[in-house]
């Protein structure tokens, strides 16, 4: 079994981090989105990846290298023009051959990984097994209709939806989805759907099989996401002190404060993760929260955040909420009169004051 992960996205609702990152890179848990879908790929013992890549491929490549950092051998597949998810698998046929392969959307979390996933279809042989999700808001999905153990129909984002079972970020397909992509017609916002493909597998009487995740998934698609998503892995990290923290600092709870940092007279309260080489003086790390490599907290409160790395924070008077920072910021007070707000902020930035 191959796999392929679908990276080939913009990421337009996650701007402006998005304008100089590849919204796969965005960390969670410092660690970037789409690392934890590798892993999970390798996990299910395949180590043969294609990674289908579009604007922000070099970022990507930089970031993944040949995938040997994790066990998998990574080939970088070119999808030039956003036409859909079954366009980009389409793209990988030359890569994927003639194998069953596992499809994986690379901005996709899921705790249970996908390892039973893949020894169902190996234990069933499918023509396709698909991994469904219930969610409360199943009109912004695919959406599967099941009949007697198998999926009946499947639907792109209807409304009002059947079901609330969404097909999530995780396929299997043997190689007859080829054919029924080269059937389909361009959908309504003229992508070539998968789900089309997978109803045309149905209507052409092959075996289409659901596969019900138990733990939790999140498409990591908008800013809450990722703070979700955060606060998810955060919550089974295992604790770690390789940094130095002062005699006048707390750690309570979960928490990992990464190698070369330094806590000094701050309180962390877990889950809480601080990065390589960040420096906390005189602070609060509520939980929930993640701090990135090099980044400077001084005199400051942060509670369910993501921090990214090379931030500086400092003298922020009140406690920064539920913020998702991207690299390089920031964020300072000034002593100086007039009492004003100083901005520079990049395009489509979000910035609530109180
Ligand atoms: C895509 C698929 C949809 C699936 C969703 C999961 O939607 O088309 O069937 O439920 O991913 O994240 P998109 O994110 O392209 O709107």
């Amino acid at each position: 079994m191959k796999a392929i992960i679908l990276c080939a996205g913009k990421g337009t609702r996650l701007r402006p981090l998005t304008f100089s990152n590849a919204k796969h890179l965005i960390p969670v848990a410092n660690k970037p989105v789409l690392i934890y879908g590798i892993e999970a790929i390798v996990d299910a013992g395949v180590r043969e990846i294609g990674i289908i890549v579009g604007e922000t491929g070099e970022a990507i490549r930089e970031a993944v290298g040949d995938g040997s950092a994790w066990g998998a051998r990574v080939t970088y597949i070119e999808q030039r023009e956003p036409r859909g998810l079954a366009h980009a698998v389409s793209v990988a046929r030359d890569f994927l051959g003639d194998e069953p392969f596992i499809m994986y959307l690379g901005d996709n979390l899921l705790k249970e990984g996908l390892r039973e996933f893949a020894e169902t279809f190996r234990r069933n042989r499918p023509h396709a097994l698909i991994l469904l999700y219930e969610v409360p808001n199943p009109e912004q999905f695919g959406i599967a209709v099941l009949h007697d153990g198998k999926i009946a129909h499947v639907m792109e984002k209807p409304s009002p939806a059947p079901t609330n079972l969404a097909i999530v970020g995780a396929y299997i397909f043997d190689r007859n989805v080829f054919d029924s992509i080269a059937r389909i017609r361009p959908s309504r916002r003229n992508e070539l759907e998968i789900t089309d493909a997978i109803q045309d597998l149905i209507e052409r009487g092959l075996t289409v099989e659901p596969h019900i995740v138990r733990g939790w998934w999140k498409d990591t698609g908008k800013p809450e996401d990722i703070l979700e998503a955060n606060r998810f892995i955060l919550e089974d990290i295992r604790p770690g002190l390789l940094g130095k923290v002062d005699a006048e600092s707390q750690i309570e709870g979960k928490v990992i404060v990464g190698q070369g940092a330094e806590v000094i007279n701050s309180i962390i309260r877990g889950p809480a993760i601080i990065g390589e080489g960040s420096v906390i003086v005189n602070s609060f790390v509520g939980p929930f929260t993640s701090i990135g490599r090099n980044v400077r907290l001084e005199g400051s409160e942060i509670e369910h955040s993501v921090v990214m790395e090379e931030c500086v924070i400092q003298h922020v008077e009140g406690r920064i909420d539920s913020s998702l920072i991207g690299r390089n910021v920031v964020i300072t007070r000034n002593a100086r009169r007039p009492r004003v707000f100083r901005f520079v902020l990049g395009d489509n930035s979000v910035s609530e004051l109180t």
